[in-house]
């Protein structure tokens, strides 16, 4: 299939070095990804020819590591996601919310899009926390059970949720709402611009937030688009 009618989210499966160029152009892979690449170039006001020509670059010069979330299993995928996903965003949370006061309380006068963006970035924070704790307390210890069942032959675990597929569809839901509140302090920081004279704090909220935004995507990704819906394959084997 073509690219270009490819949807953002499988090429970011298939080729994880489309996931960088994505990034620089501000393309979300995750939540937003259920749609073609066509598509959201000209929704986002994007140059196609460009885009295809950067992801056939990447594509020449990144090492690909064969995808190699969609063949692990999936407990090596959750420990990943805790470790190297859950971890640092709990940490990066706490600096942004701490940031994001520090800078409103600064500039907020000259500046009144911070009040909006420290209340995103504490919304972002009260949904994350939560989250994540459902997800390893409940969610992917099932999930491994899940996993441990198929391996066994044995029958599947008994889930007070009744289909995994519902707590999975509360995450991704719960995923939306952060996707969203990241997305509008994109608009209204107007991409990470700095103003003029933006002091050291300043900079570093933005720089906080634009690594934040990576790692989310990521996180996300590797939720939505594989975890997920693997242990939803999963549960449906007889
Ligand atoms: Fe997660
Ligand atoms: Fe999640």
């Amino acid at each position: 299939m073509q690219t270009a009618v490819k949807q953002v989210r499988d090429l970011a499966i298939e080729q994880p070095s489309s996931v960088r160029v994505f990034e620089s152009f501000g393309i979300d892979y995750c939540c937003g990804g259920r749609k073609p690449l066509e598509q959201v170039c000209e929704e986002q006001q994007i140059s196609l020819p460009e885009i295809l020509e950067r992801l056939a670059e990447a594509a020449d010069t990144t090492p690909q590591p064969t995808s190699p979330w969609t063949k692990a299993s999936l407990e090596e995928l959750a420990t990943y996601i805790m470790d190297k996903c859950h971890a640092p965003t709990r940490t990066e949370l706490q600096r942004l919310t701490a940031l994001a006061d520090k800078v409103h309380n600064r500039h907020g006068a000259r500046h009144p899009e911070l009040a909006h963006v420290q209340s995103l970035v504490q919304q972002i924070l009260d949904e994350m926390m939560p989250h994540m704790e459902k997800e390893e307390r409940v969610l992917f210890p099932y999930i491994v059970n899940l996993e441990q069942a198929d391996q066994n032959g044995t029958s599947k675990p008994y889930a007070f949720f009744g289909n995994v597929a519902h707590p999975i569809a509360a995450m991704m839901a719960e995923h939306d709402i952060v996707g969203s509140a990241l997305a509008e302090i994109r608009t209204l920081t107007n991409n990470y611009q700095l103003p003029d004279g933006a002091c050291p704090t300043y900079y570093a909220l933005y720089l906080t937030l634009t690594e934040f935004e990576s790692l989310t995507h990521h996180h996300v990704h590797l939720e939505n688009n594989i975890l997920f819906p693997r242990a939803i394959e999963l549960s449906g084997k007889e």
